[in-house]
Parts: structure tokens; sequence; C-alpha cells
């Protein structure tokens, strides 16, 4: 059966306090509609609609063809709100999913569970209420004798009495795409704020003696939508919460989950451990076996198995497998470290791939560079790869020994198995197993690759 979803989205968030639109506010890396559009995706099946309003021209470009957009304005309610997907789906039958697109938290499942209940239900719609004994200002369920909704009282018009009710409405209704619209032109408008309220669908159907279905849903904290940035930290610090528990039930191990901040879509292989306050961003694929952490922030890039982070920072990079890289190492954009690289304290990479088994101990700069194999780079070598207006590149063969303190001024290039003296400042091009020194360096002589490896 087609089950459209409608994401309502077009309110002001004035409480957010914000020049963002509200339902562009980050969680765990992704705005907020991201995780709505998520959950629906579980329960519909056709492209969803979101209702924009405020900031429409934003939150429609960043949806993009992920779904398609309604603009409502003037913002007349959440019912006003729904009937502008009018011209896109009446006619179209089905069942019609709405959901409030500030409340990242609701899960797929949940979602699923209340269009089941839907198609089991003989009434023109269901909806999730939940019990919860913060009310939070949310609309109360007025159940009937046989257990049918009757009414959803929101808040400034709850009498005492009402104001009990721990039953409240979530915000989440699956509709008989037939029934719908003609509903919603039945709604009056609400005498206090002038609005038309989609909780008013209530009144109609009883009105015709229809029954509404209510889904109880089972976890209370998915219900919590966001109105302030105090519900925005209370809503990351969940979603952090299952994402993180999503991984140690993978195999995963977190010495201390509350420190650890893995955004959503970050992979991670078994019997990887991440010690505290370490930050995983973006596109990142972390293998297996790795020790990560503590204090390490890695955004989109690749990690291999085996490997061993200690407190450094990489974006944009790549890492192949038993990798040892830190303390305070930092990889930017198009770093490669191939196999058993080892980096120590205080080296920038960028931009370059040491090939397997390089390895660079103590504060350097590498950037627009090709190192070969087991090359070594001493402590405090620079590719001074920018000459004030162009980058230039460096490429190092393989077994070359780089000696502390050496400038390699790019473009360059030194033959496999050469070495410079420590301080050489270097401009020209090397011959293979040559050893070259001084400021400018010059060739000294020729080495014999197999004694040097064995001197
Ligand atoms: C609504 C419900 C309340 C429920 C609560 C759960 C109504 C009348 N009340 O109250 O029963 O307990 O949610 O969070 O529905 N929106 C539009 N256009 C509008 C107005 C709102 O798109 O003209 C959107 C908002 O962007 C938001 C959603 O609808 O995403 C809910 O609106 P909001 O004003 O937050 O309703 P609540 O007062 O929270
Ligand atoms: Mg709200």
């Amino acid at each position: 059966m087609k089950v459209t979803a409608i994401l309502l989205a077009a309110g002001q968030g004035t409480r957010m306090k914000s020049q963002l639109p509200k339902v562009l506010h980050p969680i765990l890396g992704q705005p907020m509609i991201w995780h709505a559009l998520e959950a629906v995706r579980q329960a519909a099946n056709e492209t969803p609609v979101v209702v924009v309003g405020h900031g429409a021209e934003k939150v429609t470009d960043y949806l993009g063809d992920s779904a398609r957009t309604v603009v409502q304005d003037p913002q007349l309610g959440t019912a006003h709100a729904v009937m502008q997907a009018a011209p896109l789906l009446r006619g179209t039958g089905g069942l019609v999913l709405v959901c409030y697109a500030d409340m990242p938290l609701l899960r797929g499942e949940t979602l699923a569970r209340l269009v089941e209940t839907q198609k089991r239900n003989s009434g023109p719609f269901s909806m999730l209420t939940v019990f919860n004994d913060d009310p939070r200002g949310f609309g109360r369920i007025v159940r009937g004798p046989n257990g049918t909704v009757q009414a959803i009282v929101e808040e400034y018009v709850a009498t005492e009495e009402q104001k009990k009710i721990r039953e409240l409405n979530v915000g989440a209704y699956c509709f008989n795409g037939d029934w719908l619209w003609d509903a919603l032109n039945r709604i009056e408008k609400n005498p206090h704020k002038g609005e038309y309220y989609l909780t008013d669908a209530v009144e109609v159907a009883v009105k015709t003696g229809l029954a509404v279905q209510a889904e109880v849903m089972e976890d209370a904290r998915e219900a919590i939508g966001v109105n302030t940035r105090v519900h925005l930290a209370e809503v990351e610090a969940e979603m952090r919460k299952r994402v993180n528990e999503m991984h140690m039930l993978n195999g995963v191990t977190l010495i201390d989950p509350v420190s650890t901040y893995i955004e959503v879509g970050v992979k991670i292989g078994r019997d990887t451990v991440i010690w505290p306050n370490t930050y995983l961003h973006g596109k990142t694929e972390i293998g297996e076996e790795n020790v990560i952490g503590p204090n390490t922030i890695i955004r989109d890039s690749k990690i291999g198995n085996r490997c061993k982070i200690l407190a450094s920072v990489m974006e944009g990079a790549w890492l192949e497998d038993d990798v040892d890289m830190g303390p305070f190492a930092r990889l930017r954009k198009g770093a490669h470290l191939g196999k058993h690289v080892h980096m120590g304290n205080f080296g920038e990479v960028k931009d370059s791939y040491l090939h397997d088994g390089v390895k660079m101990g103590h504060f350097s700069y590498i950037g627009n560079a090709d190192i070969g194999a087991e090359t070594n780079i001493g402590a405090g070598t620079i590719t001074c790869n920018y000459d004030g207006e162009k980058k230039h590149f460096t490429t190092i063969g393989e077994d070359v020994f780089i000696g502390s303190d050496t400038m390699l001024v790019a473009p360059l290039t030194l033959g496999d198995g050469a070495r410079t003296g420590a301080g050489a400042v270097v401009t020209k091009d090397v011959p293979a197993d040559t050893l070259v020194a001084g400021v400018p360096a010059r060739a000294i002589r020729k080495l014999e690759r197999a004694k040097r490896r064995n001197a």
C-alpha cells in the first residue's frame, strides 16, 4: 500500500533564537530534518513532502531532491500546514503519515508500527501517544470508555483535571488519504490562537462517529521535541548515547561512552578500542582492532586495521593497516599513510602519500609529496612546497635517508637510496644512491645501497 510522509517544518522556531531555521540545526553532524527524514523513510514508501515556511529557501536548498517541498505562507497552524500538500496528494489514496520535523529522536520502527496500526484500523486515522510524568506542554489525550481517542486538549485550554492526564500527543499521525483532505477543510479556526490545529482532526472524526486509534510509544525519550537549545542539547545527548550503544553492541569498545562523540554515518569495525575524548566526524570509516585516542579528532577519513592513533587530529586522510601515529600528529586533506608507517609527534602531512614503512618520527612538514617505501624522514624535515604563488611537488624514492633539519625546496626529486646531511638545503634533484649535504646541498659521494643499509 502507498504510504506518503508529510513533515511539518514551516514554523519559526522562535525560541531557538537563531538565524538558522530550526530544522537545520545539527544533531550528531546532520541537520535535525535529516534525522526526521531517515525515520519516515523506514515507514513510508513514496518521496516525502516537507512543508516549509520560515527560512524556506535554506531548507529547500538543503533538501535538494531528497524530498518534495510545499511552501506554507503565512503559517496558520499545523492543520493549515498539512493542507498545503493537498495539491500534491489529494486523490492519490493510500496512507498519509504526518510528523513534525522537530522530533529527531522518533525512530523509524515506531513510525512503521503506527502505519501498521492504521492498516488494521477501520477508522480514519491512528496517532502516537506517550505516557510521561513531565508533560512538556504537550497536548493531553482524552480517551473514551471504549479506549478510542475522544479529543486532544492543548495545555493552555486544558482544565485542571485534564492537565493531570499523563498520556500525551506525540505529534505523529497516520491518516487514510481518502478521508484526510476533506476532514482538513472541516477543521475550524481555533478561537484562541486564530490557527487551524491538526489535533482537531480528532473532533472531526468523533463527531461523525468514526474511531481514532492511539498507538502508545514505549520509549518516552523518542518524543523529546526541540523548541529551545536546551532541548537541542538533550536530544544530542540522547542521540549520542543511541549511536554509541549501537557501536558497542556491534563489537566496538568505548572506554567512556559519555566523553566519546561519534557522528551518525561513521563506521567502525570490531575490536576497535576508542579511548575518551575522541571525536569521529563525517564520513569516517574505521576498520578492526584499532586503538584510537584519547584526545583524537578524526573527520572524513579512512582507517584500516590495527592502527594506533594517539592524541592526533586528522581530516580527509587515509591510513592503511598497522599505522602507528602520534601523539600530536596532524593529517590534513589528501594525506595517505601506507602500511606500517610510523608518524611520531608534531608532524604534519598534507596531500602526500607516505608509502609502506616510511618513518617520520619527529616534527616535520610534508606537503605535496610522494615518499617511497622504507624512507626515513629525519627530525625537522620540511618540504618547502610553496614559493608564495604556487605549490610544488616533491618526489622521494625508496630507502632514502633524509637527515635532520633538511629543507627540501620543491619542485624536487630524490632518487632511491639517496641521503641528505643534517641541515641540508636541497634545491636540485638528487640522483639515486647519492649523499648530498650543505647549503645549498652539493653531491658529496656515491653510496652503495647494501652497505649503507647495514651501516
Ligand atoms: C504540537 C501539538 C501538540 C503536541 C506537540 C508535540 C498541535 C496543535 N499541537 O504542539 O498536541 O503535543 O506538537 O510536540 O498540533 N508548523 C508548521 N506550520 C504551522 C505551525 C507549525 O509547519 O503553521 C510545524 C512546526 O514547524 C513544527 C510542528 O509543525 O515542526 C509543530 O508545531 P509547534 O508549534 O511546535 O506545535 P506544538 O505547540 O509543539
Ligand atoms: Mg513543538
